[in-house]
């Protein structure tokens, strides 16, 4: 699916930033986000590109409300990530926002089924109806024979799926993914943005951060980022998305 209209109503952006900024006292101070403003319409595909140390995970992290900015603000289907208490960026966390790591970061200890059945876990789903959205969501990453194995019993590309399944699991507002292909190989990562692409077909917003530019191209648009300030936004025509 792409961006659809260029000027959705106000409730069609389901991610706001406005005049974002992020700054970290470590005896001197760094300026991570010098000032982003950027909206997420519903159903859209975005890439963010930049240096190493440009900001883009930090980004990540204010939308996924795993930190809160210094200033400016950061609303995340309607909740104000900033103002909200840790406790309530807490439930955003487990409601609105998936996230896919480049390490995984699954449960070691899980198997896979109950890896991507701890979303609905803090969403408090009933115990049958979890099981079968589990089901479900590890038969679409194309798991299904591997619903019993731990992490370290699946390769580097079908954990990345359970993570997938697992963000898609609550039904989030927003998926983010913080280089998602980084620790796999060329065609395993081919693979895993195949499946990206599925999720953002079905209707998911994406957030992608990656460093490769042909990874980038499978979004509808790549927000470039430097020093912690957007640099240009170039809109894509999505042909990528099959390369
Ligand atoms: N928790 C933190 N404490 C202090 N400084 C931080 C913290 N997180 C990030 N920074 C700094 O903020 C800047 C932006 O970091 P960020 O992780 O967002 O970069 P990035 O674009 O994701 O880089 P990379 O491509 O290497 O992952 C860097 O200068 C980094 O050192
Ligand atoms: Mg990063």
């Amino acid at each position: 699916m792409s961006s659809t209209a260029e000027t959705p109503s106000a409730d069609d952006r389901v991610v706001r930033l406005a005049d974002v900024r992020k700054t970290y006292d470590l005896g001197g101070t760094v300026e991570a986000l010098a000032g982003v403003s950027l909206a997420l319409a519903a159903g859209s595909y975005t890439a963010v590109m930049g240096p190493s140390g440009s900001g883009k995970s930090t980004l990540l992290n204010l939308v996924g409300a795993l930190d809160t900015p210094t200033e400016g603000r950061v609303t995340v289907a309607g909740h104000d990530v900033g103002r909200d208490s840790e406790a309530e960026r807490a439930g955003i966390r487990g409601t609105e926002i998936g996230f896919v790591f480049q390490t995984f970061n699954l449960m070691p200890r899980l198997d896979a089924i109950e890896n991507v059945a701890l979303p609905l876990l803090f969403d408090d789903w009933p115990r049958e109806r979890r099981r079968e959205r589990t089901r479900e969501l590890l038969s679409l990453v194309g798991l299904g024979d591997r619903r019993d194995h731990r992490p370290n019993e699946l390769s580097g590309g079908q954990r990345q799926r359970v993570a997938i399944a697992r963000a898609l699991a609550p039904d989030p507002a927003v998926v983010l993914a913080d280089e998602p292909t980084g620790n796999i190989d060329t065609e395993t990562g081919a693979e895993i943005m195949g499946l990206l692409d599925d999720v953002n077909a079905r209707g998911n917003t994406v957030l992608l951060v990656t460093h490769e530019r042909t990874i980038a191209e499978h979004a509808d648009r790549i927000v470039h980022i430097r020093d912690g300030l957007i640099e240009s936004i170039e809109q894509l025509d999505g042909a990528g998305r099959n390369a």
